[in-house]
Parts: C-alpha cells; structure tokens; sequence
C-alpha cells in the first residue's frame, strides 16, 4: 500500500474545474513529480492533500486511514508537512527564528519534544542556510526562503513532504545541491511529492511521474516512460520534444516567472518558452 493515495479526486471552483478524476500515489523511500502546465491543478491537489481545501468528490488515504475529512492539523500530526509555492516566512524574524517557530508549532499542534537550538542549527546546516541564520527571513534571497520554508517544513519531521515548486531561485549548483538533499531525505524512508517546473531537476531526481493535464492525470511513471510520452509533450509544447523545454524550464524557473507559454492546440510549429507571469492559463 503507498503511504499517500489520491482517489479519484474531482475540485470545481464553480464552473472550472481545476482537478479532473485525479488519482495518484507517493511512497515512502521515493521522490515523486508532480508535473503539468500552469493552472493544471498540481497546487489544488496539495491543498486537497493537506487539507487545506475540501474536494467536490474522492478521497485522499495517508498511512493506511482515509482523511479526506481531516482538518490541516490533523493530517501534520500524522506525518503530511507541506511548502508553499508562495513563500509562508515570518518576514521580520531571523532564518534560526523562523525554525524554531516552526518547532515549537510542531511541540504544540503536533506534540514533538522541542528541540535545542542545535537541532534547529542541525535544520538550517541540513538545507544549506546555515550563512543566513542570523539575517531577517525578509532579505534573504528567494531560493534561500525556499530552502528555509523546507527547513520549517522538515521541522515537523514529516512522513510526507509536499514541496510545491521548491527550487524556483535556486542557482544550477544550488538546484545541484538541493537535488541531491531530496534524494537523501527519501532515502530516509519519507515519500517526497513534488510540484516542480525544472524540467531537468525532475527527471534527475524523481523516481516516478504524474502529468497532470486541466485536472487530470494524462501520464505516470518513471522519467523516460512521462518524457516520451506523446501526450506529455503535446500537454506542455503542443507537439515537440521536452528535451527542448528542458533547458528553458530550468532557467526560468520560479513561482513568478516559470511556466511554459502553452501554444494553441491546433499549433505544429515549434514555439519558443515563453516566461509568463505564473499566471494559470485561462
Ligand atoms: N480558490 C480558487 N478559486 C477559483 N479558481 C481557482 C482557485 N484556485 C485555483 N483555481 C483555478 O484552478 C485551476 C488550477 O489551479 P492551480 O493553482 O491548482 O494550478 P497549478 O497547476 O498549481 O498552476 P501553477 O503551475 O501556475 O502554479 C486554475 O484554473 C486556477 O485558476
Ligand atoms: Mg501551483
């Protein structure tokens, strides 16, 4: 049994629906993608997984129960810890405030012993923030409040991390770096679900795949198999080949200035990326 399982997930907002029959799995010892154009429904699907937002239809199952009618809390203290595609930090705290907050959150809401001020120094030499510690969390720059919300995140010591585009702002070292931490992370027995715009992070360091396509799941499984999927690269480029996207994808690739410009789906010539303004498309 997989540690997540989404089942059949339907989210209308009205009249759009932003998640389509979804269903998908994340497991321990694993880093699996979540992948997909904007507006696809990849931050809708975490919100429904952390309990954030309430689905018109399916179930979300973690660790063997069904809590689809959990509150947020809940669900952290049973292991689900997310990021945010918009940055959460306490802006007027320094980097080693803003963890230890996030422990004490975890010793109140989730019962965890509190931590000494190494451990949470133990947090930030972990992300690689350690050089930012004493700085205020509103000047530091984008890539290193992500590492800092991963940090907040791993403070809760989570069984499930949802990180929601975590190295939009990271360099290519960084990004580099920041690869090899989600691997080590999952090999210690946490199932990483990740929503990531970098084409070449993705297919380097996830184990499985799923495409999402205007909410629904149009392609799962290893990086070759979702790469060379036909319908995966007419979901991001229309027709072409993603090796194309890949270098484009990971330069550009933030909350604000990501995304693939989806071509109209009549277009067969090749289209440039276009870095739009994360916008989701209409
Ligand atoms: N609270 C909301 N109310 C109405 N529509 C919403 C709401 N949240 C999301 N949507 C719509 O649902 C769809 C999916 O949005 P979502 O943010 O999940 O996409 P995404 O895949 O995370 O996109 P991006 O890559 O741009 O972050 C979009 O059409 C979006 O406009
Ligand atoms: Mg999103």
């Amino acid at each position: 049994m997989s540690l997540l399982e989404v089942d059949h997930v339907v989210v209308q907002f009205g009249g759009v629906t932003a998640v389509n029959e979804a269903c998908f799995t994340a497991e321990e010892g694993r880093v699996t993608g979540l992948i997909g154009p904007n507006g696809a429904g990849k931050t809708t699907c975490f919100n429904v997984i952390s309990g954030l937002q309430k689905p018109t239809r399916g179930k979300v199952r973690f660790d063997g129960r069904n809590v689809s009618s959990m509150p947020v809390h809940r669900r952290s203290k049973r292991g689900i810890g997310r990021t945010f595609q918009r940055l959460e930090a306490f802006g007027s705290l320094t980097v080693r405030e803003n963890v230890r907050v996030a422990h004490d959150i975890a010793q109140g809401v989730l019962g965890l012993v509190r931590p000494s001020k190494g451990d949470v120094d133990a947090l930030l030499e972990r992300v690689g923030i350690t050089a930012y510690a004493d700085e205020r969390a509103d000047s530091i720059p984008t890539g290193t409040a992500r590492l800092l919300e991963l940090a907040r995140c791993l403070a809760g010591d989570p069984k499930l991390l949802l990180l929601d585009e975590p190295s939009s702002g990271l360099d290519e070292t960084e990004t580099d770096v920041f690869g090899d931490l989600l691997k080590e992370l999952a090999a210690e027995g946490r199932a990483i679900l990740m929503v990531e715009h970098d084409m070449d992070l993705v297919m380097s360091v996830c184990d499985e795949i799923h495409v999402l396509d205007f909410g629904s799941v149009i392609a799962s499984g290893g990086p070759q198999l979702v790469r060379n999927d036909p319908a995966v690269q007419k979901a991001y480029l229309g027709y072409s080949d993603l090796d194309d996207d890949v270098h484009h994808g990971a330069s550009g690739s933030s909350a604000e200035q990501t995304h693939v410009d989806l071509p109209a789906v009549e277009q067969t010539q090749q289209v440039p990326m276009v870095p739009t303004s994360g916008e989701a498309r209409p």
